[in-house]
């Protein structure tokens, strides 16, 4: 037997004894996520009192109020857990985060209730069927999409991101691209297609207004709310209005995926793809695939990593994969996945206040949530683990 011949008998033998590299991996971001989680669920849970740990600062665990945009993260958190795990407690736990929020269903001051709706009542339904009242979570979900298009306006086509401030009349981010998941499950708990009417033209009005021609995205477009005439392009959490902000980027990333697999356009599809590939040629796109917190900061690679923006696309690889079979999306997700496990990125147990990941900017021009853990990093690394191992 030649020796490269013996090689590949070796390498097969230690790939089916262990499992493949991945699953590997995987299994082990499980074992350190079921000790993080359940202990920090434990902080935000007495049993009496629902508290919403969103990130760890200065050696405290920060929480949130419940119309905070974060606030749903950590329900779906325990949702995937339990997904992943089967235990109990997680749901257990999840149910009480979850239902905290029931009043936010009225929520209309900002958009941001898709996210905070449905990673909860939406993890719910998706993960654990079975151990919630299904109808009345679904109502939920109906009601939640009412008031986010409350927001709409029909003669721009959009929904309104932030309320009217002195910089901007009716500002929409790319963010919000993420907010239409909601209404796409209205639709489909209530048979209304009122809802899914305004997703579309959401996206089709994102995709004509909110990209440059390398399909890098702005992050704030501050629209006319009567006629959609364009006012500013602009950002708000990026290092300039004509930068590519890393979040933003996976926002669109994910949420034009997203907006494919509801409506099988091949436009949202062909849109995640040139994002995805915007993202993968970057040239300050680093060999981990954890990307800094602005692609165009000049400071690179002397700046701060953004483990968010990791996580957001290491999930919307693994859907992007599933669509297209592509093995760039697959090795571009599995990539992320073993960067995550790295003490560079993954806490050690009992550290960071049991959030699993460090190293996330929530606003670095606005001095806010600067280089720290933050619930969605995990939320979305919990979804990729999910979704790759479906795989
Ligand atoms: N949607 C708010 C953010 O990504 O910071």
């Amino acid at each position: 037997m030649k020796f490269y011949n013996v090689c590949a008998v070796v390498l097969a033998f230690a790939v089916t004894s262990c499992g493949s590299p991945i699953k590997k991996v995987i299994k082990d971001h499980v074992r350190n996520a079921e000790v993080q989680v359940k202990a920090l669920a434990a902080a935000s849970d007495n049993g009496s009192e629902v508290k919403i740990p969103y990130s760890y600062q200065n050696g405290q665990i920060k929480f949130v109020g419940k119309s905070a945009w974060t606030s749903g993260f950590f329900a779906g958190t325990l949702w995937e857990m339990y997904a992943l795990t089967g235990d109990k407690t997680f749901a257990d736990y999840a149910k009480r985060q979850t239902e905290n929020l029931e009043e936010i269903k009225f929520l209309t001051s900002h958009h941001d209730i898709g996210f905070m709706m449905n990673s909860s009542y939406g993890g719910a339904l998706q993960y654990a069927p079975d151990l919630v009242d299904q109808k009345a979570y679904k109502e939920v979900l109906i009601q939640s999409a009412k008031s986010l298009c409350t927001r709409f306006h029909p003669g721009a086509g959009i929904i309104q991101s932030w309320n009217t401030s002195a910089k901007w009349l009716c500002p929409v981010i790319i963010d919000n691209m993420m907010n239409l998941e909601l209404l796409f499950k209205a639709t489909q708990f209530s048979g209304d297609s009122t809802y899914w009417k305004v997703a579309v033209s959401h996206a089709d009005k994102t995709i004509q207004n909110h990209f440059r021609p390398d399909y890098s995205t702005y992050h704030v477009v501050d629209y006319d709310p009567e006629t959609g005439e364009i006012r500013a392009r602009q950002t708000a959490q990026g290092y300039a209005d004509e930068s590519a902000w890393a979040r933003g980027q996976s926002w669109g990333l994910y949420g034009f995926t997203m907006a494919y697999r509801f409506t099988k356009d091949p436009r949202y599809l062909s849109q995640a793809e040139k994002i995805a590939d915007f993202l993968l040629t970057n040239k300050t796109m680093p060999e981990d695939l954890v990307p800094f917190w602005d692609f165009n900061c000049p400071d690179i690679p002397n700046t701060y990593k953004e483990v968010t923006c990791a996580s957001i696309m290491a999930s919307a690889f693994c859907e992007l994969y599933s669509i297209t079979g592509k093995q760039v999306y697959l090795d571009s997700a599995d990539k992320i996945i073993e960067s995550l496990a790295k003490p560079e990125y993954r806490a050690a147990q009992g550290e960071n206040g049991n959030f699993i990941l460090m190293h996330s900017c929530g606003s670095v021009p606005g001095g806010s949530d600067v280089d720290v853990p933050l619930n969605y990093a995990d939320y979305y690394l919990l979804e990729a683990l999910l979704r790759r191992q479906k795989l």
